[in-house]
C-alpha cells in the first residue's frame, strides 16, 4: 500500500515537471467528421501524422455519419500501426493517448474516444482530451515559428467560424463566431448550388485562380465581432437563378468567373472583420486556422493584409490546416505539461465549446 502510494507520488513529479529530463510520447486520435487520422508526438514535435480519408461521401454531397463512423471502425486499427511504424515507436514506448472529446458527429467521435480509453487502459497510460477546434488553433506550435502570445486567430472549417483570442497554450476564448453557416460550409453549399462534388472548398479555389471576381453579392450586417454567410448562399442562388433563365448554359461557360467571385466575397467578409476585431483587441499576431484557412485567397489576402498593418502573421502549412491528428496531438501535449487528464468516464460531446481558461 505504502509502496503504491510512493508510485504515486514518483509519477505525478515526473508528469508535473516539464524540466524534467524524460521524454514524452504520445499517441494522438482524431476522428471528429469524416478524416481518420493517428499522430505520434514526441516532447511537441510531429514524428509522424497519418491521415485516412473517406472518399464514400462524395457522391452524397456531404458527409453521411452512419457510413463515417463505420470507416472510422475500419480505418482506426490501420492508421495508428502506420503512425506508430512511421515515427519507428512501440506502443510501450507510449507515455498517453491523447483523443478528440468533440465537437464532432457523434458515431465518429465514439469510435476515437472508445479507442483511447481502451489502449489508455491496456497499456496503463494516461488518456487526454482534447478539443477539436482548440487543437486547429494549436496546429500553429508543430512548426515554428510559434506565434507569440496574445494573438488573434481565425478558425474556419466546414463546422465553425470563429474568431478567438489567444493568451497561452490550450488558454483562448473564443471573441466573435458565426450565425449560421460557417465558411467552409458557404464553400459547399456554393458548389453544390454550382454542380461541384463535395467537399468544394478546394474546387472553388482551384477555379477561381483561372477567372476573375465579375460579380459581387450581398454583404452580411452582424454584431462586431460575428460573421453570417447564409445570406450570401441565398444571394449566389438568386442571382444564379436569375442568370440561367436568361442563358441555360451560364453556369458551365462563366464556372471560373463564378467560382473567382464567390472566393473573393467570402475572403473579404473574413478579413474585413479580422481587421476589425485585430484593432479593437491591439493585438499585433494574427493567425488563421482550420480547413478554409488552405484557400489560397484568404493565405494570400492574410499576406497582404498583415504586411499593410504591420501585424506578424501566421499561416499553418496545408498538412496541418484540414483535420489531422498531429493538431490533437500537440493540443494533448501541453494538456498533459500541464496535467490535465481525463478518465475512464470520459465520454464524447457532440457539441462541445471553448471554455476560458481550460477546463479539461
Ligand atoms: O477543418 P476541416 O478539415 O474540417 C472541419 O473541422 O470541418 O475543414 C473542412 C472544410 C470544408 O468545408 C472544405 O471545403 C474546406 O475546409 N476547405 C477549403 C479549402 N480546403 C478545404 N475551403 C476553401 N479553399 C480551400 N482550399
Ligand atoms: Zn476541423
Amino acid at each position: 500500500m505504502k509502496k503504491n502510494n510512493i508510485f504515486v507520488e514518483i509519477s505525478f513529479v515526473i508528469l508535473m515537471n516539464p524540466q524534467s529530463d524524460k521524454s514524452i510520447t504520445i499517441l494522438a486520435i482524431e476522428s471528429s467528421c469524416d478524416d481518420t487520422s493517428a499522430a505520434i508526438i514526441r516532447d511537441g514535435e510531429v514524428l509522424s501524422n497519418c491521415i485516412a480519408n473517406q472518399t464514400v461521401h462524395a457522391q452524397y454531397g456531404g458527409v453521411v455519419p452512419e457510413l463515417a463512423s463505420r470507416m472510422h471502425d475500419k480505418n482506426i486499427v490501420p492508421v495508428v500501426s502506420q503512425a506508430l511504424s512511421v515515427a519507428g515507436v512501440s506502443k510501450t514506448d507510449l507515455d498517453a493517448v491523447a483523443f478528440t472529446k468533440g465537437p464532432g458527429l457523434l458515431g465518429s467521435l465514439l469510435v476515437g474516444v472508445n479507442f483511447a480509453k481502451s489502449l489508455g487502459l491496456g497499456l496503463g497510460i494516461p488518456i487526454v482530451e482534447v478539443n477539436h477546434m482548440e487543437a486547429h488553433v494549436m496546429a500553429h506550435f508543430a512548426e515554428a515559428p510559434y506565434p507569440d502570445f496574445p494573438f488573434l486567430c481565425l478558425t474556419v472549417s466546414g463546422g465553425h467560424t470563429q474568431l478567438v483570442l489567444v493568451t497561452d497554450h490550450n488558454e483562448m476564448e473564443v471573441i466573435g463566431s458565426t450565425i449560421d453557416d460557417a465558411a467552409g460550409e458557404a464553400f459547399d453549399k456554393t458548389g453544390k448550388l454550382l454542380g461541384l462534388p463535395y467537399p468544394s472548398g478546394p474546387i472553388i479555389d482551384k477555379y477561381a485562380k483561372l477567372g476573375s471576381p465579375l460579380y459581387t453579392f450581398a454583404k452580411p450586417s452582424v454584431g462586431e465581432f460575428d460573421f453570417s454567410f447564409s445570406g450570401l448562399k441565398t444571394s449566389i442562388l438568386y442571382a444564379l437563378q436569375k442568370r440561367v433563365k436568361e442563358d441555360p448554359n451560364w453556369v458551365t461557360d462563366n464556372i471560373y468567373d463564378i467560382c473567382a467571385s464567390v472566393q473573393s466575397s467570402i475572403v473579404n467578409i473574413l478579413l474585413e472583420k479580422l481587421e476589425y476585431a485585430v484593432d479593437k483587441h491591439n493585438v499585433t499576431s494574427v493567425a488563421i486556422a482550420g480547413g478554409v484557412s488552405a484557400n489560397s485567397a484568404l493565405r494570400e489576402g492574410l499576406i497582404a493584409l498583415g504586411k499593410k498593418k504591420h501585424w506578424h502573421t501566421y499561416i499553418p502549412a496545408f498538412s496541418y490546416c484540414t483535420d489531422n491528428a498531429a493538431m490533437i496531438g500537440i493540443s494533448g501535449y501541453y494538456h498533459y505539461l500541464a496535467g490535465h487528464l481525463s478518465h475512464q468516464g470520459v465520454s464524447p460531446e457532440p457539441r462541445l465549446s471553448i471554455t476560458y481558461p481550460s477546463k479539461s
